[in-house]
């Protein structure tokens, strides 16, 4: 684990809040421009655009956001002189992230509120053009890095006034909790520059499913803020004391469950198409023990309820699930392999009845002897063994993962380089589906076909996450062979979506060039390398919350 020697200097939360005003019209050319203080910047990473930054802020941009030209080509040169060609080609790919996240900003009746999917005209934009909260959470931990609180802020409250907005699909009305996928901004009369926000709660998306994902990463996204700034009011204040209430109660509803993981339908998260993730996905369990975490230091107390208890009993009950099923290594595997079925009784090993021929042949060779990792779902005799990236490294940021099962989940990564990291950093999961089994579970999805998209593609997005969990283990040489392999490509290939191929070697054949947080997650992750006390912000220690030991025997089967 990574020590610091003391607190970092806080960026400054922003003096007056130019919050965005409630009303209905709103007259953009009126909009005072404003000049804002920039925090210290202490590495190259960060330093490099300082002047594309201000230059965009000021150009006071708003939703439809033509770049006026190419990132790549309207990078400016490093201001260091350096012999070291491969500085600069390093500083050369920082400044046109830079610049690229500045062009990628929304404006909403004068002031940011975040940034859109990807800027591709070439592809048609679909839905790209629009700001996902998902998408969201680099760009903000970029501009957070870098001292620019307030597009966090504004994206922040503005998310928590669309929450309660009446979802509808067709007659049935969602829950009140429920966050946007995403969200953008309607130029009602362009006379009079009347601006609104159309939000997506699932019921234009793709497949008609609500991301369960947008209000667990909304509240981790609040504590970062709150980390970052050092500035309780806003988490206090309360919209978003009531915005987390309205997450928590949907999560915490009682039904018919006899898990304490949260049940999702297919494509509710960052794979939003049907991938049989349907039931209870790690990514979501993960980010669901992260935001829990989160709250109970956000939340003020009622003592009109027992909301912060019950919110303790999920996290212990979660953390017991997580441990006692979801967990695998070797010597697990041999277990599972050597497992009698049809137990019934409290004290069944085999408690989801989880047929051994059932376990994929794939599983038996990518399994290191040193090594685990969470897999990727579990339901009644069903084992989902796939290796899913976000879930495992989000249990690691939010310490779900024990001290030894964080260095175990590194330890696979670094044994499955080839498969997992490839040319591109890094997987989304491993391994893809084909033939049959890809017929049957995607629903011959054209899109998602094997080794490309959500089927095993590779996202740049996901070095982030990755060098953050090298960076809280003290393995940073894992993280800086991953950013360079990155660095070789990325501008190259004008910030593609994502890759496909085995080795992630080809641009995927969809993806969008531009795409915001392909760009923001590489400024992350140089930032997170560059200075480790930036992950005060999206990490959380461990509190040795209760964890037991994995079941080794069965009194049914003694
Ligand atoms: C794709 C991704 C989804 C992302 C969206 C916008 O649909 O699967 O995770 O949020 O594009 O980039």
């Amino acid at each position: 684990m990574v020590h610091w020697a003391g607190p970092p200097p806080p960026v400054k939360a922003p003096e007056k809040i130019t919050e965005v005003a409630s009303k209905t019209t709103y007259d953009s050319a009126m909009v005072e421009q404003k000049t804002r203080p920039h925090a210290i910047e202490r590495h190259r990473s960060c330093e490099v655009s300082q002047v594309v930054f201000s230059e965009v802020e000021n150009r006071h941009q708003h939703q439809t956001l033509e770049p006026t030209k190419s990132p790549i080509s309207g990078c400016s040169a490093p201001v260091e002189s350096t012999t070291d060609t491969n500085a600069v080609h390093k500083n050369t790919v920082a400044d046109a992230a830079w610049e690229a996240l500045k062009k990628s900003m929304v404006h909403f009746r004068g002031q940011p509120i975040g940034t859109v999917a990807a800027i591709d005209k070439s592809q048609g934009a679909l839905n790209y053009d629009q700001v996902f909260m998902r998408d969201f959470i680099p760009s903000a931990l970029a501009f957070l890095m870098k001292g620019e609180p307030t597009i966090v802020k504004n994206f922040l409250l503005e998310t928590a006034r669309l929450q309660l907005r009446e979802k509808m699909v067709d007659l049935f009305k969602l829950g009140q909790g429920v966050m946007p996928a995403s969200f953008k901004v309607h130029h009602c009369n362009s006379k009079h520059k009347t601006e609104s926000l159309l939000a997506d709660f699932g019921e234009t998306a793709i497949g008609r499913v609500a991301p369960v994902d947008s209000g667990l990463w909304w509240i981790i996204l609040l504590r970062a803020y709150t980390i970052w700034t050092r500035d309780n009011s806003l988490a206090e204040s309360p919209e978003c004391q009531r915005a987390m209430r309205l997450i928590l109660k949907l999560c915490l509803s009682e039904g018919f469950d006899t898990s304490p993981a949260l049940l999702c339908a297919d494509g509710c998260s960052m794979v939003d198409r049907r991938m049989g993730i349907y039931g209870y996905p790690i990514e979501i369990q993960a980010l669901f023990f992260m935001a829990l975490r989160c709250a109970i230091t956000l939340l003020k107390e009622n003592h009109n309820d027992d909301f912060v208890y019950q919110i303790s009993k999920r996290i212990e009950a979660l953390s017991y699930h997580l441990h006692t099923y979801y967990w695998l290594d070797f010597q697990r595997l041999n277990e599972i392999y050597r497992y009698k079925t049809e137990e019934y009784s409290e004290t069944a090993l085999n408690k989801f009845n989880v047929i051994p021929e059932s376990i994929p042949d794939w599983i038996f060779d990518f399994m290191p002897s040193r090594g685990g990792y969470f897999i990727g779902n579990l339901s009644p005799a069903r084992m989902d063994f796939r290796w899913f990236c976000l879930g495992n490294f989000i249990a690691i940021l939010s310490s779900l993962a024990s001290g030894e099962q964080a260095e175990a989940i590194l330890d696979l990564v670094e044994e499955r380089w080839e498969e997992l990291i490839g040319e591109m950093p890094m997987k989304v999961c491993y391994p893809a589906m084909e033939n049959q089994e890809w017929q049957i579970v995607t629903g011959c999805d054209p899109k998602n076909t094997r080794w490309s998209y959500h089927n095993g593609g590779s996202w740049p997005v996901l070095l982030w996450l990755l060098v953050a969990v090298s960076v809280k283990l003290g393995r940073p040489h894992i993280a800086r062979r991953a950013v360079e392999a990155t660095e070789k490509r990325l501008v190259k290939d004008e910030f593609p979506e994502y890759y496909d191929g085995k080795a992630g070697r080809y641009v995927g054949k969809q993806a969008r060039k531009f795409q915001t947080w392909s760009v923001a997650g590489y400024l992350v992750a140089k930032m997170l390398l560059d200075d480790p006390s930036n992950l005060r912000a999206v990490s959380l220690a461990d509190d040795g919350h209760a964890r037991f030991p994995v079941l080794k025997r069965s009194n049914s089967f003694p």
